[in-house]
């Protein structure tokens, strides 16, 4: 079974933030599954490749966003995703250097676990200051 459900409560209304959304969903969702299939290290890594290169960008596209609508709390903001981005280049080094993770189970639960909280408080903060420079520009 998939770790997680994509559902409209994580709709945020604007296009590109849920598509990357949904996609980030998928990439943790792959990643569960080739840990519960006992997927060969090859192929790990590559899910794990993707998702941090997804991650990355990302966060970029949604730190554009916040600062072309002067987000009062970019910086605060910026500051969590560089501390997930950070943990998530961790275990991708802990992986290329071992080839596994002993932990790879939980560390996946967390990552999905973390993303949905920072959909449903961190991104929700954000979207009204987007859709509102939307309306006035
Ligand atoms: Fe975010």
């Amino acid at each position: 079974m998939a770790l997680l459900t994509w559902s409209k409560k994580y709709l945020t209304g604007i296009d590109t933030i849920d598509r990357d959304h949904q996609a980030l969903f998928s990439a943790v969702n792959e990643l569960h599954t080739n840990i519960s299939d006992g997927a060969d290290a090859e192929d790990v890594e590559k899910t794990l490749n993707m998702l941090v290169d997804y991650v990355d960008g990302h966060f970029a596209r949604e730190e554009d966003l916040m600062q072309s609508c002067n987000y009062p709390d970019l910086v605060e903001h910026m500051r969590i995703h560089r501390k997930i981005s950070h943990q998530v280049r961790d275990y991708q080094t802990t992986f290329e250097e071992n080839g596994q993770i002993l932990d790879m189970r939980s560390f996946v639960e967390f990552l999905g676990n973390w993303l949905k909280g920072h959909i449903a408080i961190s991104d929700a903060d954000y979207i009204p200051f987007v859709k509102k420079a939307n309306t006035d520009g």
